[in-house]
């Protein structure tokens, strides 16, 4: 049985440290993909608006029998929507699609600087948190100057931010600068969306510890103190996913592993929209 750890959060909330994503699982498949991997100990899902399956990941939750308040639902407000009161309507579809009265997390996908609705959009969150709507709020794939904006505009710093990490693009600055500031960092694409998991050094550090390139690539982001929730459409990778708590990675996997640092990323920088 998986059971991940927790980790704190700035506004006194806790997070569990492995989930699973969402993003690509097709809608038709999601519900028992969720139900799954509830079923195997994980308690934690990823999942945004734009993915078109938070119907889906409800049915899931539902079907899953486990109580709410052990289940950490995160979703996303969408570009097209940003703005204070666009945000607040699209979590109430979000929220309605979900079938839940309050999320877990509720994030800004993209900070989109050329638009410049994020502050506004960052007040939104304010509001759903205080009115429990959101238990924690955050954003995703923003840079250290937007979020010094928000401190700045605001007063208040996401509790994460959720951003592309793996190691071909550990973004260890950003990382650095989140703990310096009390923001846990989420690691999307952490298996680079399945891209290095051929690598002959990721080959012999999972023979050593007799587990797939996969569970190391997932260790190493546990071992950094990062959130990271892999996809996979099939249940038997989720479950293997999450067989990691039984080793850990030395100093020397991790020096190895910091070899396969290119600076790639899989996705668009945020900072150019
Ligand atoms: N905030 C954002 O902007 C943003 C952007 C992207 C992603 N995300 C979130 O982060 C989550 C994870 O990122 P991601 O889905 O892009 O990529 P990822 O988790 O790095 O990689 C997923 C790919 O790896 C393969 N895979 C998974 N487990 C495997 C295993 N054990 N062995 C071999 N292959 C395996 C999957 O194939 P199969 O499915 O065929 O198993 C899929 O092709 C998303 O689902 C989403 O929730 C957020």
């Amino acid at each position: 049985m998986i059971a991940a750890p927790r980790l704190s959060l700035s506004d006194g909330s806790t997070i569990p440290q492995l989930g699973i994503g969402t993003y690509k699982v097709p809608a038709e498949s999601t519900a028992a993909l969720v139900e799954g991997a509830i079923a195997a100990g994980y308690r934690h899902i990823d999942t945004a608006a734009l993915y078109g399956n938070e119907a889906e990941v409800g049915e899931g939750l539902r079907a899953s029998g486990v109580d709410r308040d052990e289940l950490f639902v995160t979703t996303k407000v969408w570009n097209d929507d940003q703005g204070y009161d666009r945000t607040l309507r699209a979590f109430d579809a979000s929220a309605e699609k979900l079938g839940l009265d309050r999320v877990d997390l509720y994030l800004i996908h993209w900070p989109i600087p050329s638009a410049d609705r994020y502050v506004d959009t960052w007040k939104a969150l304010l509001r759903l948190q205080q009115e429990g709507r959101a238990t924690s709020i955050g954003v995703s794939n923003f840079s250290v100057p937007h979020l010094e904006r928000l401190r700045d505009e605001t007063g208040v710093l996401p509790a994460v931010n959720q951003v592309e990490l793996h190691p071909r693009f550990p973004q260890d600055d950003l990382v650095a600068w989140h703990a310096a500031h009390g923001i846990v960092t989420e690691a999307w694409a952490p298996l680079a969306r399945g891209g290095l998991l051929d690598d002959p050094v990721l080959a012999r550090l999972a023979e050593k510890y007799g587990k797939t390139p996969a569970q190391v690539v997932v260790r190493w982001h546990l071992d950094r103190d990062l959130v990271v929730f892999p996809k996979s459409v099939s249940l038997e990778r989720v479950r293997e996913n999450g067989e990691v708590f039984d080793f850990t990675l030395d100093a020397d996997d991790h020096a190895q592993i910091a070899t396969l640092n290119t600076g790639e990323r899989t996705g668009r920088n945020p900072d150019l929209d």
